[in-house]
């Protein structure tokens, strides 16, 4: 029995920055070469042995759920021909994994998403992804490396990136003191500080493990940082209580909430798959 059995995706974004493509369709279903962003997230999941799979969607995001359902129309269409393979992986996760969803009516941030999400996941520790934070890596995936240190520590972790000091306002960054390689016990942690009042250059991407009490400490936390419940103001809660690990995943990762790491993602993607 894997120790993590499901994962949070939280869609429910506006993903302003891609407008005008993201008027109708959800950034998550921004593709990287062929395949959207949301089933990198969904395979990265699967690879570290989670089948449960739980979206916290709002309005227009009705395509997510289209994704990943089959669509008999278009496999009877195909079924024989030289594309039938395309939609094969995308049938492996169908058939192997569960889908839940729930909506978020209003976006009231991070931490509220995952809040709502409360009721998909039960009381288990649980994996979150933010696909737009499009990850590679070259042996395990970011977070299967991240199930492993769950296994060793059992309380929360989050995957963290060095970034340069004047991009610490993009971010949740921590500050903590190293116990093993590529591992921190976290001791503090602010939301989108500015270079100077950040506590070090380490920020928060979007992969986390966290325990269920998380939902407690999300409903006793108030909106920080532009009036939006940050789940790094709540996971400070954890911190405080030597309960949270930053860890320095192995592997590369792309903001695919930017047009222009978007692009590289693709590029480096594409140039991959070229050989
Ligand atoms: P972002 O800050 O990237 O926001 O959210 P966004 O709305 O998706 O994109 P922009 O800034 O308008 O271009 C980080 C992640 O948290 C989710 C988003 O879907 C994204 O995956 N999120 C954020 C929610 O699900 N609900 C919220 O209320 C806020």
């Amino acid at each position: 029995m894997p120790s993590i059995n499901k994962c949070l995706f939280p869609v429910a974004g506006y993903g302003t920055r891609f407008l005008p493509a993201t008027k109708a369709i959800p950034k998550e279903m921004l593709p990287i070469v062929s395949k959207p962003l949301i089933q990198y997230a969904v395979e990265e999941a699967m690879a570290a042995g989670i089948k449960g799979m739980a979206f916290v969607t709002g309005r227009g995001k009705r395509a997510l759920e289209d994704h990943f359902d089959i669509s008999y129309e278009l496999e009877h269409q195909i079924a024989g021909s030289d594309t039938e393979y395309l939609l094969a992986e995308t049938r492996h996760i169908i058939e192997n994994c569960t889908f839940s969803y729930t909506r978020q009516i209003e976006m009231k941030g991070l931490g509220h998403a995952i809040e709502v999400g409360a009721n998909l996941i039960g009381d288990e520790p649980f994996a979150v992804i933010l696909a737009d934070d499009y990850c590679v890596a070259e042996g395990d995936s970011v977070l299967t490396q991240m199930v492993k240190l769950f296994d060793k520590y059992q309380c929360s972790i989050v995957a963290i990136e060095t970034v340069p000091k004047d991009e610490t306002s993009r971010y949740g960054i921590i500050e903590g003191e190293e116990i093993a390689e590529a591992v921190f016990r976290v001791s503090n942690m602010v939301e989108k500080p500015v270079a100077e009042e950040a506590p070090s250059n380490l920020a928060i991407i979007g992969r986390y493990i966290l325990t269920p009490d998380i939902f407690d400490i999300i409903r006793e936390t108030p909106p920080g940082k532009n009036g939006e419940l940050q789940i790094t103001d709540a996971l400070l809660t954890q911190a405080q209580q030597g309960k949270v690990i930053g860890y320095k995943f192995q592997g590369r990762r792309f903001d695919c909430g930017s047009v222009e790491a978007y692009i590289e993602a693709i590029n480096y993607t594409y140039a991959r798959q070229r050989g």
